[in-house]
């Protein structure tokens, strides 16, 4: 592994040496004398850690010098470490220094065992927040919400929650299962006033109907037999945020009628009570399974559907979404390998071809799941269809003219032209020849060239 830079900045050049000589196994090793050479230094070898004695010169015997170097070194980079080195009795130095956004301070003489432990966890600390950093940039950086993909769809879904963010209105969210259907409710939420209050989510397929009325609605005291105490349901937790009905497809004819007054009044009772209560929520629901039909077949209210869509929202299934699909592997690689710590460059081409080639029924459920399974499983330096738990693929035929210079492109054209037409006109010459709009002397020069016989 690269050693880290230490940047060591004292006037005294014995003691400069003898540090460098303590710790160049463990570091690469920086040396400058005062604030001038402390400075280009830094802006050169770009150091995460330095070691600032704070009596330089031109006056050695004072700290305004080190304080001034300070104060630079955290103007160009404020996430340096800085290590101050005073002298025993200058707690007050030290602590001003600390103030001034020094990391740590160290009291003369240095005991090198100390400075050490101090010295790693100061490029620990360092490594750390870089980490967090490239983290936060990535999750805000190229993302919509925490949202990848810059196809012409999905774009269009950046635009809706966008717009729709400003609104009370109920969104009916529809989608394949593990097209983001969650995230994008949870994006319109953060984008809304409402973002300081809570998102509550219920997930309408996966509690048992009997339990399923009083989780929405609450209940008062003694409703049904096991009801010790009144709670309260999902709905009025939101109050004042959003509420995310998952899977509504699954919901109960009974609750639909009870949702939909919800929906109208915004009122609601609890189980067993009497008392209206109102309740001021943002409705967002999501389903996976096409209402239409549902409403055909008589398993939902049409009235619900037109309630609960007043903005219909469809996410497109990852295969429709062009190009993205190698974006969102990348993406999520880079994820996992850095929550792994493990060193993994990317894919290999048969693992690309298989990914672009792939159904993705579980869309970028799916997607994120087998990438992170194959961070897990990877023994090389590059992801193999194998780690995916994916077949290898044929792979897709290259743009055809792509990587040919002009002239190749254009014999390779003639030659294909020339053999479509002779087999349209069954190697009838004259034919061919008009059909191609050359003269037959021409034809044959063309035969001749790209050695076709002329039986
Ligand atoms: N555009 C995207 N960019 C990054 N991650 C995404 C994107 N879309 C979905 N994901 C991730 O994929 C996973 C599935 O997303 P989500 O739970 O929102 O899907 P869903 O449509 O609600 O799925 P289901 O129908 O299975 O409940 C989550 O881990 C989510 O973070
Ligand atoms: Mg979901």
């Amino acid at each position: 592994m690269k050693k880290q830079k230490l940047l060591i900045v004292d006037d005294d050049e014995d003691l400069r040496t003898q540090m460098k000589w303590a710790l160049a196994q463990d570091y690469e090793i920086v040396l400058a004398e005062d604030r001038p050479s402390a400075m280009a230094a830094m802006k050169k070898a770009q150091p995460a850690v330095i070691t600032l004695d704070l009596g330089l010169p031109p006056v050695p015997a004072g700290v305004e010098e080190g304080f001034a170097t300070l104060d630079e070194i955290m103007a160009e980079n404020s996430q340096t470490k800085v290590i101050i080195i005073t002298g025993r009795g200058e707690k007050e130095n030290a602590l001003r220094a600390i103030g001034k956004g020094a990391y740590d301070f160290f009291y003369k003489p240095i005991q090198l065992d100390e400075l050490k432990v101090v010295l790693g966890r100061a490029f620990y600390v360092s490594q750390l927040e870089h980490e967090q950093r490239m983290l936060q940039k990535r999750l805000s950086g190229d993302t919509f919400e925490g949202m990848l993909g810059t196809c012409p769809k999905i774009q269009d879904i950046y635009a809706i929650i966008r717009k729709v963010s400003g609104t009370d209105a109920p969104v009916l969210i529809m989608g394949e299962s593990g097209t983001g259907k969650e995230l994008v409710a949870r994006a319109m939420h953060r984008l809304s006033v409402r973002q300081a209050k809570p998102f509550i989510v219920i997930n309408c397929g996966a509690i048992p109907e009997n339990l399923l009325e009083s989780e929405l609605f609450g209940h008062e005291k003694g409703a049904f037999t096991g009801a010790h105490v009144q709670r309260k349901g999902r709905i009025e937790m939101a109050e004042g945020g959003t509420l995310f009905l998952d899977e509504i497809g699954e919901l109960p004819m009974l609750l639909q009628v009870k949702l939909l007054r919800f929906l109208q009044e915004h009122t609601i009772e609890r189980v067993g009570g009497r008392e209206q209560i109102d309740v001021d929520a943002r409705v967002v629901a999501a389903t996976n399974r096409d209402l239409k039909e549902a409403m055909r077949g008589g398993t939902f209210r049409e009235d619900l559907y037109f309630r609960l869509g007043v903005i219909l929202m469809s996410l497109p299934p990852l295969r429709e979404r062009e190009g993205d699909v190698i974006l969102l592997a990348k993406a999520f690689l880079e994820r996992y390998a850095g929550e792994n710590r493990k060193k993994i460059k990317g894919f290999t081409d048969q693992a690309l071809d298989s990914i672009m080639q792939y159904a993705w029924q579980g869309n970028v459920r799916e997607l994120e799941n087998r990438v992170k399974r194959a961070v897990i499983m990877a023994e090389g330096a590059k992801i193999l269809p194998a780690d995916l738990d994916m077949e290898e693929v044929a792979p897709l035929p290259k743009p055809k003219y792509e990587n040919m210079g002009l002239k190749e492109a254009r014999e390779c054209l003639e030659k294909e032209m020339l053999l479509k037409s002779l087999a349209r006109n069954k190697d009838n010459l004259t034919k061919a020849a008009t059909d191609l709009g050359v003269s037959r002397p021409t034809l044959y020069d063309m035969m001749e060239k790209f050695g076709i016989p002329k039986e």
